[in-house]
């Protein structure tokens, strides 16, 4: 095994560009991690938040003039090289799949407690999707409470965490509704979604009012009230994304949420290891079956984050190791 590692990395905020390949010594794992060789990476728009240090007011928190967390990418599946004192659940040669730091690199370190193992059934490409993009759907669906007859609208739902949810709301027994733009229509409706509307071609006021047991927002651009009258009596509105204020991000419009009648719920997911083990399952069993817009090798890494920075994603983009094949 070589000493050296190539990680993606930036010194200050900015677009995809700032982010550049370095390379540096292959860290070992201390008490309770796990060195793992990267398979697949893949990107979130959090990754695109983290890299610009939108909004503003998050580089209070992850730094001022650049992120101190320098290097790219937190999804990741691979395989176990070493593991650190105390690791009993993983060995070398172990394919896992989890969530860490800076793992837009060849090599990674990550606590084992972030890491589920991954059957041979399940691609790296598919599993690396499954962190945060999952996650995310798994707590907005639990949050509205949805279940086998829900009626569900997702607002916005042709991208990363959109995809998701529309999988794992069908498969939960609910009739699903989505907005996207027209080329994710078919994917979303190969997905499950009984209907599909072009968001540039309809108002989302133009639905019917009060057929609603869950709305899902991902777009976070329809005025609160418009959410609320979709409602049934009983229905939650859940706020999932949208970039809002240039500064104060959604942030404000969470506060209004707040003072607004109607039930909505503000969605700040948490990727919780034991959630990814469930949907490693659900992949495992043909059940959730994550759409791959587009794979870029680890050496292009600056243009996969490029392509999701364009905002215009169907489904997730993917960072695989140089010369593995997307699927397996
Ligand atoms: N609350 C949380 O815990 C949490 C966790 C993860 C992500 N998020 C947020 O969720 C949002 C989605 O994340 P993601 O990673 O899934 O994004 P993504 O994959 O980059 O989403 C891209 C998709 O969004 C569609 N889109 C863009 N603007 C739209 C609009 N106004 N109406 C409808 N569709 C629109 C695009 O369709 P077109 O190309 O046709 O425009 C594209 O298919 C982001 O705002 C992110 O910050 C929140």
């Amino acid at each position: 095994m070589t000493d050296t590692m190539t990680v993606w990395r930036q010194r200050c905020y900015g677009s995809a560009d700032a982010v550049r390949p370095e390379t540096v010594p292959v860290p070992a794992p201390r008490a309770s991690e796990v060195l793992l060789q990267t398979d697949a990476v893949a990107l979130n728009s959090g990754d695109i938040h983290l890299m610009r240090g939108e909004p503003g007011l998050v580089r209070v928190a992850l730094g001022l003039r650049g992120p101190r967390i320098r290097g790219r990418g937190m999804d990741v599946a691979g395989t176990v090289l070493a593991v650190g004192d105390g690791v009993t659940e993983f060995a070398v040669g172990d394919a896992v799949v989890g969530s860490g730091r800076e793992t837009l690199a060849d090599r990674v370190v990550v606590p084992a407690k972030r890491l589920t193992r991954l059957p041979e059934t399940v691609a790296p490409a598919i599993a690396a999707t499954l962190p945060i993009a999952g996650n995310t759907a798994v707590q907005t669906l639990d949050a509205c409470r949805v279940g086998s007859g829900a009626r569900v609208l997702i607002a916005g739902a042709g991208g990363g965490v959109g995809t998701f949810l529309v999988q794992l709301a069908a498969d939960r027994g609910a009739e699903v509704w989505a907005t996207c733009g027209e080329r994710a229509r078919p994917v979303l409706e190969r997905l499950g979604a009984a209907r599909t509307f072009d968001y540039r071609a309809l108002e989302l006021s133009d639905l019917p009012r009060g057929r609603f047991d869950a709305v899902v927002d991902i777009a976070g651009e329809p005025p609160l009230s418009v959410l609320r009258d979709l409602l049934a009596p009983g229905g939650t509105a859940a706020l999932v994304g949208g970039d809002g204020h240039p500064f104060f991000g959604p942030f404000g419009r969470i506060l209004r949420s707040a003072v607004t009648r109607g039930r909505f719920r503000p969605i700040t997911a948490v990727t919780r290891t034991e959630t990814t083990a469930q949907l490693v399952e659900l992949a495992a069993s043909g059940r959730l079956t994550p759409h791959l817009e587009r794979t870029f090798p680890l050496s292009q890494a600056g243009a996969a984050l490029a392509y999701v920075e364009a905002g215009r994603t169907v489904g997730k983009v993917v960072v695989v190791r140089d010369g593995l094949r997307p699927q397996g």
